[in-house]
């Protein structure tokens, strides 16, 4: 972390778990737990939760994000929600190109940048997914994959705009594997990451980027990962569905 110069953010990715009852009985849980956080603390919930834990986070510092968002702005796309559409019902952020995204529902970068240029047209904050695989890693072409996504994913975003982009350095062998990255693997990730935002719009400017470390982060390793420099926050799976293990790591962000 470096809190001088950027925004430190835990956020929970709840996936397809929970139903609204869940939720509700989830963020009532956690609000007290969280509620002293140095830190951004959002949870981004399935969409048909988003109602549900908008109402039970009122008045605390949760912050409710959704977990994925059309590229269109209306029209005949059966089944998806627009920007507008989440930006209405109180959503803040949103969690773009997550590698189950890219795995299983066919998101390319291309995609993942629409995405983004919708979610940051409608005044919604993105949060966007990169890594590599175990086999692009062991190949060797962590590096250059990371910078590749990284700059497709913001291909037309503003600098004005990269102020509401955060973006999750998942390695795809970490995520719901238990396998996490060492500190020094996540900090080289999101090294990496913030190098690619340096090529693109100045040192200066990836300085003041949020990068986040997602893939197994835990109570018991996140202390470890968020003391690394270029590890703004988490982008926690697993552990944000349970709410003593979530405030743990909001307080070993909060350090
Ligand atoms: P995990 O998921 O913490 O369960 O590994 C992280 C993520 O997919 O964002």
């Amino acid at each position: 972390m470096n809190k001088a110069t950027r925004k430190t953010v835990i956020a929970g990715n709840w996936k397809m778990n929970k139903t609204p009852s869940e939720a509700k009985a989830l963020i009532t849980e956690m609000k007290p737990l969280v509620a002293d956080a140095d830190c951004d603390v959002v949870l981004c919930v399935p969409f048909i939760d988003i109602a549900a834990a908008i109402e039970a986070a009122e008045g605390s510092n949760i912050k409710i994000g959704a977990e994925n968002v059309h590229f269109k702005a209306s029209g005949a796309y059966t089944g998806e929600i627009s920007a507008d559409m989440l930006k209405e019902a109180g959503v803040e952020y949103v969690v773009i190109g997550h590698s189950e995204r890219r795995q299983y529902f066919g998101e390319t970068d291309q995609t993942v940048n629409l995405r983004t240029l919708a979610a940051l047209n409608a005044g919604l904050k993105a949060i966007v997914c990169v890594g590599e695989t175990l086999e692009q890693r062991e190949l060797g072409y962590t590096e250059t994959l990371l910078k590749y996504q990284t700059k497709m994913a913001l291909t037309n975003v503003t600098k004005e705009q990269l102020a509401n982009v955060i973006i999750a350095y998942e390695p795809v062998w970490a995520i719901g594997t238990g396998v996490t990255a060492t500190d020094d693997q996540a900090d080289e990730g999101n090294g990496y990451v913030r190098a690619a935002v340096a090529e693109a719009y100045g040192a200066d400017v990836a300085e003041t980027v949020t990068v986040q470390y997602g893939g197994s982060m835990n109570a018991k390793n996140a202390e470890g990962l968020l003391s690394k420099v270029n590890v703004d926050g988490g982008l926690i799976g697993g552990a944000s569905l349970k709410a003593e293990d979530f405030s743990i790591i909001v307080k070993a962000a909060s350090k």
